[in-house]
This record gives C-alpha cells, sequence and structure tokens, in this order.
C-alpha cells in the first residue's frame, strides 16, 4: 500500500533502526578520507566524489521524486547540470520565455553562442507543443514562477516524446509532494531545495531527479568534474527538514488559500494567483509606490526574494528587471505562521500603502 505523504517524509532515505544509532547519521564531513592501497580500496575516497550524506537525502528525495537523484551545490548547478553538457552545436532547447531567469541566462549566455537553437515559449501547452519540431531538449516550469501557469506535464510528456526530445520539469514549486514528474512521464525533475524542501531559509542546495540510471550517472560525472557538489553540511540540514516537509507544505497550502481569497475580497487588490498548490499567492497593486509601500508596513512579511520557507516574505518582482510583470506585481510566499495573524498583517500593510500612496491629509 502507498503511504501518505507525512510518513514518507518523515522515513524517506533513513537507515534501518539500529541498536545505539541515530534515526538519522550525522553529517560526515571529510576532503580526502582514509583510503590505504589502491583507488577502489575503500568506498569513499575524496569528498568531490562521494559522500554518505549526501547519499542519504538523495535516497530520501529519490523516495519522493520516484527516480535517481542527484544532488547539487544550488538549483542552478542542478539546472546547469542539465542544460550545458546535454545540448551540443545543432540541438534545439525549448525552454520557457518567463522561467527563472538564471535558466534563461544560460540559454541565453552559454548555450546560444556555441550553437544551440533556443526557442523560448510562454508557459502555455499550445506554445510549448508548436516548437517542438526538431526539439532535443524541452524545459518546462510548471507552476511557473512567478506567474504561476500551470502545465499538463503528461500531455507534454507525451508529446515531447511523439516528437523525439526529452522532457526535463523544474518542481521547485510544487515540490514531489504536489507533482511528481517522473511519473507523468517526464524524463528529468529538477528542483532548487533551497526552496521549500529545506524550507527554512538557511542554505542552498539544488537536485535533479532521473528516471535513468545513465542520466543520473552523467549527472554525476558532471558535479564530480564541475565541482558543483553541496556541501554535506547543508546537505544533512535539509534531510533533516524533509521531515516536517508534509507538515510545512500542507500548511503553507492552507494559509496560501486563505490568503488568496482574503486578496481576492479587497478592492486595492488585482490578478490574485495560487494555483492550488505551493506556498506562493501573486497579486498586483497600483504601481511600484504602493508596492513598496504595502512590503515596508507588513510586519510578518520580510521583503526578500525566494520562497518555500516557513517565514513569509514577498518582493516586488520587478524590482530585478528579469521578468515581465507589472511594477506593481508582488509574489507573496506564505509561511506557516497562524493564517489570523497573516490576514491581519496583510491587511494592516494594505491599508498602510492605500494611505502612503493617497498622501497625508488627502
Ligand atoms: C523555479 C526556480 N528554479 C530554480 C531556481 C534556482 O535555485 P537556486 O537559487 O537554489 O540556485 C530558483 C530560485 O529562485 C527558482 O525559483
Amino acid at each position: 500500500m502507498d503511504r501518505g505523504p507525512s510518513t514518507r517524509a518523515v522515513h524517506a532515505g533513513l537507515p534501518e533502526p539500529a541498536q545505539g544509532e541515530p534515526f538519522l547519521p550525522g553529517p560526515v564531513l571529510a576532503a580526502p578520507y582514509h583510503l590505504a592501497g589502491p583507488a577502489d580500496a575503500a568506498r569513499f575516497g575524496y569528498g568531490r566524489y562521494d559522500n554518505p550524506t549526501w547519499e542519504g537525502l538523495e535516497a530520501a528525495l529519490g523516495e519522493l521524486e520516484g527516480g535517481e537523484v542527484v544532488s547539487f551545490a544550488s538549483g542552478m548547478a542542478a539546472a546547469a547540470a542539465v542544460l550545458v553538457p546535454a545540448l551540443t552545436p545543432g540541438d534545439v532547447l525549448v525552454a520557457p520565455s518567463d522561467a527563472y531567469p538564471g535558466v534563461r541566462q544560460i540559454a541565453e549566455r552559454q548555450l546560444q553562442p556555441r550553437g544551440v537553437e533556443v526557442r523560448f515559449v510562454p508557459t502555455d501547452e499550445a506554445a510549448v507543443r508548436d516548437a517542438l519540431d526538431g526539439a532535443t531538449l524541452v524545459w518546462v516550469e510548471t507552476p511557473s514562477n512567478p506567474r504561476l501557469d500551470v502545465l499538463d506535464v503528461a500531455a507534454l510528456a507525451r508529446d515531447a516524446h511523439a516528437a523525439g526530445a526529452r522532457l526535463a520539469v523544474d518542481n521547485t514549486l510544487a515540490t514531489p509532494l504536489g507533482q511528481r514528474p517522473l511519473d507523468l512521464g517526464a524524463d528529468l525533475s529538477m528542483a532548487s531545495a533551497t526552496k521549500a524542501i529545506s524550507g527554512h531559509s538557511d542554505l542552498l542546495l539544488g537536485y535533479v531527479a532521473a528516471r535513468e540510471g545513465a542520466d543520473a550517472a552523467a549527472l554525476r560525472s558532471w558535479r564530480t568534474l564541475t565541482g558543483a557538489i553541496p556541501g554535506p553540511f547543508e546537505a544533512w540540514l535539509a534531510h533533516r527538514s524533509l521531515a516536517t516537509l508534509a507538515v510545512r507544505v500542507e500548511r503553507q497550502a492552507v494559509n496560501a488559500a486563505a490568503v488568496a481569497e482574503f486578496l481576492r475580497g479587497r478592492d486595492d487588490v488585482t490578478g490574485v494567483r495560487w494555483p492550488g498548490v505551493g506556498c506562493v499567492v501573486s497579486f498586483e497593486l497600483d504601481g511600484a509606490g504602493r508596492a513598496q509601500a504595502f512590503l515596508a508596513a507588513a510586519r510578518l512579511v520580510a521583503e526578500a526574494t525566494s520562497f518555500g520557507g516557513v517565514h513569509s516574505s514577498a518582493e516586488r518582482r520587478a524590482r530585478w528587471g528579469t521578468d515581465a510583470v507589472p511594477e506593481g506585481f508582488v509574489r507573496l510566499s506564505v509561511g506557516i505562521e497562524d493564517a489570523a495573524d497573516l490576514l491581519a498583517d496583510i491587511g494592516a500593510g494594505l491599508d498602510a500603502a492605500g494611505r502612503e500612496a493617497v498622501g497625508p491629509g488627502a
């Protein structure tokens, strides 16, 4: 029988209980390991090749994603490991025009100059389908960040494969508890574990889950050569944090639904979006000034980039100049605080922003 998400998250990747041993073995901090004699005399030889703490985390994430996982130093290190070695001159990458900016920049700055054809398309099924002819790799981000559009991964996997292309999904926003891209037919599922997977805004980490062992081996080889390795302590913290993944994302989703409903009831807020999964709610205020005033006035919602943490945070996304969003577009990452406190704080922040924008005495 399939176990529930909390059970899977709590037990993922843990060794069988052993007398006198901790549930989760502590982090192994080693550059070289003691290795006498031939190079293969011990399971571990050098810290850039292998680490038992990574392996524990990878086993855990592998159970959750339903594939073989290779962990990386960050989400971008994981994305680069999928995109850079897989595409050679003459290949065709189909990528979202609204993808995470780093992914778009790898395509523009690293792949295009080397003769890879890049077709940027919006996060829209018909647009992706129209770009498939001759494609080598299709990269999608669903739900997309920050605009929260959603694609049917199973349908796209069928179409991409029929066109002879492979499908990679950025699964950061949904997490493997919200969506298992490999089960839906994708070849690779990548995520920034900096976000909800680790969930405490205290580390950077990424991973790729592969359906095929050969893909995992190629990713591991790339990681060894480029040194894009996770720190063992970060890997251990992330594994430790996985135990609460289900309770965190469930609470975040309940809070996000409440926040979205609250925002929809305000006449100073437009374009409220929440895709029904994950912690990100986006909305628009009337201009950059009002959005900044809201961020300055909110007390529980910290102004910060990133999302998925236990603390609520938000930012005016247009401040980076990398996303096609209106100046007053706010990306809000809903944390696990009490919903009533969050609604009160967001409401007070919006009221203060309204007063500020109208001006004193007006
Ligand atoms: C959807 C998505 N993919 C990838 C990344 C990159 O992850 P990292 O910051 O861990 O390198 C991010 C980071 O914000 C992201 O939001």
